[in-house]
C-alpha cells in the first residue's frame, strides 16, 4: 500500500499523520482487510531517572521550571512567556521569545530555546507528531545489547490508519499519548493499583498504566479491535510491573447496562474478573473518548453506574482534545463536542443521590512530557473524584 486512501468518511489521527508512508512497516492485513502497520513510541523516562524514580508524587512545584516543555499551540508560545497579558503573542519588535512578522507580515513564532535539560534536544524534535516507525532494517542493525536496552524504552504498537469513525480505536490519538503522560509522571499513584479502562482503543494507554498498576482492566468494543489490542498487550509485556497482575483485555460497552460474562463470547468477563474489578478498581481512565455526544452521554452513565458498583472510593482521569470546527449552523467555530463533555462535567457535580458525591477538577498540564507528540494547549486532563456522599 504505497498510498492512504482518504474517503469523506474516514478519520486519520495526527499522531499518524505527518509520517510519511513509506516509512510505515506494514505487517499484516486484519480479519476486516485493513493494512496494519507497527508503530514504535520512545519513552524518555530514563532521561531524568532521578525524578522519575519516587519523587513525582504529583507536587507540580518540584518540577525545576526548565524541565517543564511548553505547551505548544497555535501561537507556540509557552504560558508566562512572550504573552501580552492578554493571552496573545508580542507584538514584532518587542523583545523576548515573543512572535515577529516576516517579510510577508505573517507571524513568525520564536519558540522558546531548548533547556540544556531536554532530552534529545536536536532529534526527534519534541514539539513535532513523530511516532519513530519500525523499519527492518532497523531492527537487523541492532545488536542483541542494544536490542535488550532499548526495548525498555520503547513500546510497539500496532494499528490501522485513516479509518472510518467507526474504526478510530484501530488508531493511536494524541489524548492517549498525554493521558499516557500524565502516568507516567504521577507513577506512584498507580502503583499496585487496579485501573480500568474505558474505550482503550490500541492499549496505549492501558500499557504505561500497566507499569506501574497490580491489574489493568483494558476495554473497548469489537473483537476485531481488541484482538488488535491484546496483540499490542502481548508485544509490550516486558514493560509490565513486575509482580502485577499484566493488562486484561476485556470488552465493557457503554451502551450496555451489564458486562459480558458468556464464555463463548471473545474477551468476555469471568466472575472472579468480575469480583476483582469490583473489589479493587480505585482508578477508571478514558483518553480521547468525546466525540460524539450520544456515546459521551452512554460513557458518562457507565462512569456513573461503575461507581456505584465499585467497592472503594475511585478517581477517573480523562483526557479530552478540545476540536474546533467551523460549522454552517453556528456560521462560527465552535467546539460542540467538547462544550458537551463540559457540561455532562457539570451535571455530574450536581448529583446528589445520597450515595456518592463526584467532584471536578482539571489538571494542570504542566507536567513533563516523556513521550513524543504534538502537545498542543487543546488537550485537557481532567479529574473526577468519587467519595460516600454525606
Ligand atoms: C478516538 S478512539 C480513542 C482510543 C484510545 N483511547 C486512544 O486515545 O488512542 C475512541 C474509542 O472509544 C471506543 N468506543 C466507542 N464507542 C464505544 C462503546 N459504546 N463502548 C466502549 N467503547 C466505545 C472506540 O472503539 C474507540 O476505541
Amino acid at each position: 500500500m504505497d498510498e492512504v486512501t482518504f474517503k469523506s468518511d474516514t478519520v486519520l489521527s495526527d499522531v499518524h499523520l505527518y509520517t510519511p508512508n513509506q516509512r510505515h512497516l506494514m505487517v499484516r492485513l486484519n480479519s476486516m482487510g485493513q493494512p496494519v502497520f507497527l508503530s514504535q513510541f520512545k519513552l524518555l523516562w530514563n532521561q531524568d531517572s532521578q525524578t522519575d524514580s519516587g519523587t513525582m508524587g504529583g507536587d507540580h512545584r518540584d518540577v525545576p521550571r526548565e524541565e517543564t516543555p511548553a505547551r505548544t499551540g497555535s501561537t507556540g508560545s509557552p504560558p508566562g512567556r512572550g504573552h501580552s497579558g492578554a493571552g496573545f503573542p508580542l507584538q514584532a519588535g518587542q523583545e523576548g521569545t515573543g512572535a515577529q512578522l516576516d517579510e510577508d507580515g505573517d507571524l513568525d513564532v520564536v519558540r522558546r530555546p531548548r533547556a540544556a535539560s531536554d532530552p534529545d534536544p536536536v532529534w526527534p524534535p519534541r514539539d513535532k507528531v513523530h511516532p519513530m516507525i519500525l523499519a527492518q532494517e532497523e531492527e537487523d542493525v541492532l545488536g542483541d545489547e542494544a536490542r535488550e536496552s532499548s526495548t525498555h524504552n520503547i513500546i510497539k504498537i500496532e494499528h490501522t490508519m485513516a479509518t472510518p469513525l467507526e474504526d478510530v480505536g484501530k488508531q493511536v490519538w494524541r489524548g492517549a499519548l498525554f493521558l499516557a503522560d500524565y502516568l507516567l509522571f504521577q507513577r506512584d499513584l498507580f502503583q499496585g493499583r487496579t485501573v480500568l479502562e474505558l474505550g482503550a482503543g490500541t492499549g496505549f494507554t492501558s500499557i504505561i498504566a500497566a507499569t506501574a498498576a497490580q491489574t489493568v482492566y483494558c476495554t473497548d468494543v469489537g473483537a476485531d479491535l481488541l484482538a488488535m489490542c491484546q496483540r499490542n498487550i502481548a508485544l509490550n509485556s516486558h514493560l509490565t510491573a513486575p509482580g502485577g497482575g499484566g493488562v486484561k483485555v476485556r470488552e465493557l460497552d457503554w451502551l450496555k447496562d451489564d458486562l459480558c460474562t458468556d464464555p463463548e463470547v471473545p474477551f468476555s468477563w469471568s466472575e472472579e474478573d468480575i469480583s476483582d474489578l469490583y473489589g479493587h478498581t480505585t482508578i477508571l481512565l478514558a483518553a480521547e473518548v468525546f466525540y460524539d455526544d450520544d456515546l459521551t452521554d452512554a460513557l458518562f452513565k457507565t462512569l456513573f453506574r461503575l461507581a456505584h458498583r465499585l467497592k472503594n472510593a475511585c478517581t477517573a482521569i480523562l483526557s479530552v482534545e478540545k476540536r474546533l470546527n467551523f460549522t454552517l449552523s453556528h456560521l462560527d467555530v465552535t467546539c460542540e463536542a467538547y462544550d458537551h463533555f463540559r457540561a455532562c462535567l457539570r451535571q455530574l457535580e450536581q448529583l446528589q443521590d445520597g450515595q456518592l458525591r463526584f467532584a471536578v477538577e482539571p489538571v494542570e498540564a504542566a507536567f513533563p512530557q516523556r513521550l513524543e507528540y504534538e502537545r498542543i494547549r487543546q488537550l485537557e486532563l481532567w479529574k473526577i473524584f468519587v467519595e460516600p456522599g454525606t
